[in-house]
């Protein structure tokens, strides 16, 4: 199996890529954002996300094969991403694969996304694969759906040894920034203003820590924290739902430094703990939407490079939901079998 075409639809994007898994090399890359579309309603709206992916997978696949130069006869495989996500949007990449598989006799692969997100660091900013990394290292995978930490001994092997029992670290970046009137999704625009103040921590909002799973995660009492501070402070009108007129610009900039800090501190702990539990680790990589984040990817290398570990973090096109990470991760589940899985579901 060589020519490997990734579908990715779990969410809000529309995405298809092709990986030359002989060469190593991921051939094209091409994403259909739909931020516009759910914006004004500060959220993703599944009912419009899959009508979206289905007006658009058809002409992404297409450019995903003309972008990599290459006809559909000459795709082997089709992977496609099966879980986790919004039901409906699955449903539209998974339906479109199976026709395809089924009508140009390919392969058929489901792809759990995570594991798209987990094994996206092999990935460099060429498309090429990276040597593989020193194993066990330490992944912390965090976007607007998820936040989980794993121990990978090998490519077919790895343990979750933390993950969050409430909200993602994206979904705080998002929610933060809808108090403040920042559009959607909030955490690029957290980032600006806190660069904007040189990433001062101001209001030293609580790095929650939970004492029985050190390694879990927990943001919905920062969240809440944010917003109780907000209120007593009289930026928040939380009858109307919205930010008041004495919150100023210098109010929202302080206030977004101070999360990220938070929250890059936060992920810093998590670090630190495992690295007590598991002292065999040998390096960290940082995935999933979030990893786009410069200065918290900053911080973990300050940190890492300290003990001699190694990090990694793709470049933000491998980092947010794609297809090119789908693909890739195909390469790596391939089992013996020729036989497609034709009775592939989304659970
Ligand atoms: O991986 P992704 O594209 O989709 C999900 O699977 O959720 O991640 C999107 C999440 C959003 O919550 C967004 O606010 C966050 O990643 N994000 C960032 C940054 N860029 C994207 N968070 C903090 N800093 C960033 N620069
Ligand atoms: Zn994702």
């Amino acid at each position: 199996m060589r020519l490997i075409l990734g579908i990715e639809t779990s969410c809000d994007e529309t995405a298809a890529a092709v990986y030359d898994s002989k060469n190593q090399k991921i051939l094209s890359n091409v994403l259909h954002s739909q931020i516009k579309l759910h914006e004004k309603y500060g959220g993703v709206v599944p009912e419009i996300a899959s009508r979206s992916h289905l007006a658009r997978i058809k002409s992404i696949v297409e450019q995903a094969l003309e972008e990599a130069a290459l006809s559909f006869d000459a795709i082997d495989t089709i992977a496609v991403t099966t879980k986790p996500g919004l039901a409906g949007s699955l449903l539209v990449g998974l339906s479109y694969a199976k026709g395809l598989a089924w009508a140009g006799n390919k392969k058929l692969v489901g792809i759990d996304h995570l594991e798209g997100h987990l094994f996206s660091s092999m990935l460099q900013a060429d498309g090429t694969k990276r040597d593989e990394h020193s194993f066990p290292y330490l992944a912390l995978s965090m976007s607007g759906g998820h936040t989980s930490l794993y121990l990978v001994y090998s490519n077919q092997k790895y343990e979750i040894i933390g993950q969050t029992i409430d909200d993602a670290g994206g979904e705080a970046f998002d929610k933060v920034a809808r108090m403040l009137g920042l559009p959607y999704p909030g955490g690029p625009h957290i980032e600006k203003k806190a660069e904007k103040i040189n990433f001062q921590d101001f209001f030293k909002y609580p790095r929650v820590r939970l004492k029985n799973a050190k390694l879990n995660f927990s943001f919905s009492g920062l969240k809440t924290a944010v917003l109780y501070d907000l209120m007593k402070r009289g930026w928040y009108d939380l009858k109307k739902n919205r930010p008041t007129s004495n919150l100023t610009e210098e109010n929202v900039q302080q206030v977004a430094s101070s999360l990220l800090v938070c929250i890059a501190d936060i992920v810093i702990n998590h670090i630190k703990d495992a690295l007590v539990l598991y002292p065999e680790i040998k390096g960290v990589t940082f995935i999933g939407g979030v990893a786009c984040n410069k200065y918290i990817k900053g911080r973990i290398e300050q940190y890492t490079k300290a003990r001699k570990l190694f990090t990694i973090s793709p470049i933000p096109s491998f980092c947010v939901d794609n297809a090119a990470m789908i693909a890739y991760a195909a390469s790596l589940s391939q089992t013996q079998s020729k036989e497609s899985d034709w009775y592939l579901d989304i659970f």
